[in-house]
C-alpha cells in the first residue's frame, strides 16, 4: 500500500514513522512534510490546503490512501476532493469537520445526541456576552467561534479580560461561545471511525499552558503521555458509549458522516465526564505519544477506517509501557516564535534508550543543516517502564538538544508521576451522603 499524508508538525512526523513500521505499508509520500520527515520519506512541496493539488499529487503517485494531519486542509475540503477522485481518504469531509471548526455546531451536535458539555451561550455582541458571564460566573471561559490552534480560548477569573478577549473575536468579525467552567483533569481520547464504527485508541494527557505548573497562554501544547494510570479503568468504554458512538451516529443521521479521527477532548469532573470540545483530526503532540505505544499496523487501521472496515479489525495492540513527550518550542512561542536557528544534537538525542525526537516546525537551512522554522520545533518521545523512567529518558534526550532562545517544559506528566492528579469527588447530594457518612 502506498500513502501519502498531508501536513507539516510533529503529529505527522509521528504518523509517517508509524507507517513506515507497517509491513502492508510500502511507500510513505508527505506534503510538505518538515526536515525529519524529509529524512525518512519523499516530501513534496506543495500547497496542503489546496484540494486541487492534494488530489492531483494523490493521483500523480497513485497512492491507495491519503492521510490528512492538520485542520486547515479538512475545512478547506480536500478530504472531499479526494474522495470524490475514488482514492481512500482518513479524515472528515468539510462538512463533518464542523463539529472541530464551529463550536457552536459542535454544541448543536452534543445536545442533539445527548452528549454531556459544558453548558455554554453563543454571543455576538458585548452586552450579550456580559450576560453570559454573569450567569454562569466566574472562572470566565471565553472561546472564539472558529479554527484558532487551540489558542483561541482564554480562561480567566478577571471579568475584563473575559470581555476584553470577547469584544477582541467580535472585532475580527466573529461571535463567541461563553461556557460554565469545567473542574477536573482534562482527557485527549481518539477514537477512529468509518463513519459508522468507531474505534478507540489509548487515552492521553496534554500539557497546553506555556510554562510550568500549567501557567501563561495556552499554546497547541507542550508535551503529552500515555497511557493514564490514574483514569478510571471504565473511562474508555464511557466515553465510546456517551459520547463517541452518539456523535458518530447523529452525523451519520445528518448525512455528514464522520470518516477520520474523532479527538474528544474531555473533563473529567465532579459531575462526571464533559466534553470540552471535538477535534476533527490527531491531537499534536498526544499523537506522538500515543502511536509510541501502539503496535497494531497503522496503515491498515487507517485504510480499515476510510473504506468502512472498522468492524473488522483486530483488538488494538500495544506495548505496555508508557510514552511520554516532551515539546521543545521557539523562543517567545506562541507570540511571535522566532525561527530560522540551528538545532543541534537530534543524533545524540536519539541514541537515548527508548528515545526518539520528531520534528515539527524545522527545515533543512542553507547549508543543509536542520533549523527552526516555526513555533514547535520538535518533541522527544521516550518509552520506559513507567512515567518515571519515560519522563527521564525524555528529559535526558531534551538535554542532548540545543536551540537558541528553545523553550521546554519540565513537567510534563510530573503531576502524574507523583500520583496526584485525581478527579475532583462528585459534588451535590452524593458528595453530602459520602461526608455524613465519615
Ligand atoms: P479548547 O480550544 O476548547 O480545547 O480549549 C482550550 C483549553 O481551554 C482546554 O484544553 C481547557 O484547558 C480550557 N477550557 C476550555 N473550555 C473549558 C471549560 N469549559 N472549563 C475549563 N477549562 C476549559
Ligand atoms: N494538543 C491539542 C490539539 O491538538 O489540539
Amino acid at each position: 500500500m502506498k500513502v501519502l499524508v498531508i501536513g507539516p508538525g510533529g503529529r505527522e512526523h509521528a504518523i509517517v514513522r508509524s507507517l513506515l513500521a507497517d509491513p502492508a505499508v510500502s511507500e510513505v509520500h508527505a506534503a510538505p512534510g518538515n526536515a525529519g520527515i524529509a529524512q525518512v520519506v519523499p516530501t513534496h512541496a506543495i500547497d496542503a490546503n489546496s484540494p486541487e493539488a492534494v488530489t492531483a499529487l494523490a493521483q500523480k503517485l497513485g497512492v491507495d490512501l491519503v492521510v490528512v494531519g492538520p485542520e486547515a486542509p479538512l475545512a478547506a475540503g480536500v478530504s472531499d476532493a479526494v474522495r470524490e477522485a475514488g482514492i481512500p481518504v482518513f479524515g472528515p469531509s468539510r462538512a463533518a469537520a464542523q463539529l472541530e471548526a464551529s463550536k457552536a455546531f459542535a454544541k448543536q451536535v452534543m445536545a442533539e445526541a445527548g452528549v454531556p458539555t459544558a453548558m455554554a451561550r453563543v454571543a455576538g455582541t458585548a452586552e450579550e456576552a456580559a450576560d453570559a458571564l454573569d450567569a454562569f460566573g466566574a472562572p470566565y471561559v471565553v472561546k472564539d467561534d472558529g479554527l484558532a490552534a487551540g489558542k483561541g480560548v482564554v480562561v480567566t477569573s478577571d471579568r475584563d479580560a473575559a470581555l476584553a478577549h470577547a469584544q477582541a473575536c467580535f472585532d475580527a468579525g466573529g461571535t463567541v461561545v461563553i461556557e460554565e467552567f469545567l473542574d477536573g483533569p482534562e482527557v485527549s481520547l481518539f477514537v477512529l471511525s468509518d463513519g459508522r464504527n468507531v474505534v478507540p485508541l489509548a487515552p492521553a494527557q496534554d500539557f497546553k499552558r506555556i510554562f510550568d505548573n500549567d501557567e501563561g497562554p495556552n499554546t497547541g501544547g507542550m508535551g503529552a503521555y500515555t497511557p493514564l494510570e490514574w483514569a478510571p479503568e471504565t473511562l474508555v468504554a464511557e466515553v465510546v458509549e456517551r459520547v463517541a458512538q452518539p456523535t458518530i451516529d447523529e452525523m451519520a443521521k445528518r448525512g455528514t458522516p464522520f470518516v477520520g479521527v474523532l479527538y474528544c477532548g474531555l473533563a473529567l469532573t465532579s459531575r462526571g465526564t464533559r466534553v470540552i470540545e471535538f477535534n476533527a483530526r490527531f491531537g499534536d503532540p498526544e499523537t506522538q505519544a500515543v502511536l509510541a505505544r501502539l503496535r497494531t499496523p497503522l496503515g491498515s487501521l487507517l485504510l480499515a477506517a476510510s473504506t468502512g472496515g472498522l468492524d473488522r479489525v483486530e483488538k488494538l495492540r500495544w506495548t505496555p509501557e508508557t510514552a511520554v513527550a516532551v515539546v521543545l518550542a521557539s523562543e517567545h512561542y506562541p507570540d511571535t516564535p522566532r525561527t530560522g536557528d540551528r538545532i543541534r544534537g537530534l543524533k545524540k538525542a536519539a541514541a537515548v534508550e527508548g528515545v526518539h525526537v520528531l520534528h515539527a516546525g524545522t527545515k533543512l537551512g542553507e547549508d543543509g543543516k536542520v533549523v527552526s522554522a516555526g513555533g514547535r520545533v520538535l518533541a522527544v518521545v521516550a518509552l520506559g517502564e513507567d512515567l518515571t523512567q519515560a519522563r527521564e529518558r525524555a528529559y535526558e534526550g531534551m538535554g542532548e538538544i540545543g536551540l537558541d532562545g528553545g523553550q521546554y517544559r519540565r513537567d510534563i506528566a510530573a503531576k502524574a508521576a507523583r500520583g496526584d492528579v485525581r478527579v475532583p469527588a462528585p459534588s451535590g447530594r452524593r458528595a453530602a451522603r459520602v461526608a455524613g457518612a465519615e
